[in-house]
């Protein structure tokens, strides 16, 4: 494949002193979905994501549970990583911040950035927040409910003065806004762009890169009493999955990344100091940084403190996978705010998934089982009608594509749902079961039509819904090696004759235990 077309995506890199949760779900599933329709695509595609294990909140919880921070990183990350396989996502590497690959990367990253005389000792004095490991100014601190310091984000904040090492970000702000401003899109969605683009504009300050009163990091090299701090560490992880310091192999076919996908909280470091970190060490920033929305549970803000955490896998358990997948990226425009509600998902699931897409599959499949033998119908001449919507389904792919090219989920998911619904105003329409004594020959040809129209929506919905979709073209006979897009053209359509399975439903509907739904 070398040579051809690649796309490197990659999710956040997961703090492990938390247990994952529906946010981290939500951004590896988008991810997910990305590389998945780009694989099909032809694409050759490297999905990145991972666990984030140093820092302050780390060393702290470690302590707390007697733990060494090694043990519990090493027993926390595991949990992101089966999080990862228990949503389906096909992601082709997870790194790890404490691995070596990771440290050496780090420390070649530094070691540029100090020869370049990006980097200086000084001191730093002033408020930190633990919990959302950032510094903030004064003007970003007020005083809590509980008449303590807390950051913009509600976070405690405490006061810190220690030696430290400063990344000269003052130096940046014009050859960022220039960056942004030859790369329109480097930053989606555009209102996110624009908060990036004032703030920056509005000055920018000197960040310290580097902690003095903690141990568990990255050592700073030639001076092993400050370790880096861990946003740096961090964000570095992105190129050290590739291989750098070494700039062949992955390095040189994947970078600059195609997409970092981020929630709208941590835009301000991908935006803003990634890039300038790699403009510093003359590294090539991303193409693209997406920052998506956040979720709140029937209503509320989701907070550890409230118990209303959304555990992903006790939903994945009560809603099943492809179902829970399908409503995080069809709820709402992807880039906005959502709720989570139980009505809202088994509404999608029992009117989208059940009544429009499974109802549709079920039923064609089931007529051809009973009037055509179970085997593929014989198409006869084709009418208006027929041709309107087979034109309708082979041309979903240039739309889908155009919108997840713009990370724009629901409106793919939009544009497959109105050739369902044009499918099923059609079954309506040519009535087949009509057909069956009056014209056998048009019944064939009609069914043959919605075949090779579930056909092409089974292709159009595998990335986003792997198993359901696999299950479908299990019914329609479909052979393993015409599962991607280059199966997406007349020349590929079902041929007559071939033996299907017998059907059987992929979108139960749900019924609640209070008969609700
Ligand atoms: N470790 C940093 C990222 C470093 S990347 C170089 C971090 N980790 S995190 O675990 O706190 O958050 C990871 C992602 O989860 C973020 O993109 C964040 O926006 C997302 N979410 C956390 N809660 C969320 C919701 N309630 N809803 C949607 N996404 C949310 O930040």
């Amino acid at each position: 494949m070398s040579g051809g077309e690649t796309y490197y995506i990659t999710t956040p890199i997961y703090y492990v002193n938390d247990k994952p949760h529906i946010g981290h779900a939500y951004t590896t599933l988008a991810c997910d979905v990305l590389a998945r329709f780009k694989r099909l695509g032809g694409t050759e595609v490297k999905f990145l994501t991972g666990t984030d294990e140093h820092g302050q909140k780390v060393e702290k919880s470690a302590l707390a549970a007697g733990l060494s921070p090694q043990a519990l990183v090493d027993a926390n990350s595991a949990n992101f990583r089966d999080l990862a396989s228990h949503i389906g996502a096909s992601n082709d590497d997870f790194i790890r911040t404490t691995e070596p690959r990771h440290i050496a990367a780090c420390q070649d990253l530094w070691r540029r950035l100090i020869e370049g005389g990006h980097i200086y000792l000084g001191h730093y004095e002033g408020w930190y927040s633990v919990r959302d490991e950032a510094f903030y100014g004064s003007d970003e601190v007020t005083t809590g409910p509980s008449g303590d310091k807390v950051g913009p984000t509600g976070a405690p904040v405490e006061w810190v003065k220690e030696p430290s090492y400063f990344f000269r970000l003052s130096a940046w702000q014009d050859r960022l806004l220039a960056y942004y401003e030859a790369n329109p899109d480097c930053i989606a969605p555009q209102s996110r762009r624009n908060e990036v683009i004032s703030f920056v504009k509005r000055g920018l300050q000197d960040v310290s890169v580097s902690r003095t009163s903690f141990s568990w990091g990255i050592p700073v090299p030639n001076d092993p009493d400050h370790i880096m701090y861990v946003w740096l560490d961090a964000l570095t992880n992105y190129i050290a999955a590739l291989g750098f310091p070494r700039q062949d192999g992955d390095y040189a076919r994947f970078w600059p990344a195609d997409l970092h996908m981020v929630g709208k909280d941590i835009l301000r470091f991908h935006a803003v100091y990634w890039p300038a970190f790699l403009l510093a060490a003359d590294l090539e920033p991303p193409k693209r940084i997406f920052a998506h929305g956040w979720w709140t549970n029937e209503g509320q803000k989701i907070s550890k403190s409230l118990g209303n955490v959304i555990d992903p896998l006790t939903l994945i358990a009560k809603y099943g996978l492809d179902q829970v997948r399908y409503f995080l990226l069809r709820e709402l425009p992807f880039g906005n705010d959502g709720d989570f509600s139980h009505r809202a998902m088994v509404s999608r699931m029992n009117s989208d998934l059940a009544n429009d897409y499974g109802n549709l599959a079920q039923r064609v499949l089931s007529m051809i089982g009973k009037n055509c033998g179970g085997k593929v119908p014989q198409a006869g001449p084709l009418i208006d009608a027929d041709e309107a919507l087979l034109a309708g389904a082979y041309g979903m792919l240039a739309k889908v594509r155009e919108a997840l090219d713009q990370q724009l989920f629901h409106e793919g998911l939009e544009t497959i749902w109105t050739v369902i619904r044009a499918a099923n105003a059609y079954v309506d329409h040519q009535a087949p079961w009509a057909l069956k004594k009056s014209d056998p020959a048009r019944m064939e040809t009609v069914l043959w039509v919605l075949a090779e129209t579930v056909r092409l929506l089974a292709l159009m919905t595998l990335a986003y819904m792997p198993d359901a979709s696999a299950r479908l073209l299990d019914q329609l006979a479909v052979a393993t090696d015409k599962r991607d897009f280059s199966a997406f053209r007349p020349e590929d359509a079902l041929a007559a004759g071939i033996i299907l399975p017998s059907p059987t439903g992929v979108f139960p509907r749900y019924v609640d235990a209070e008969g609700e739904g």
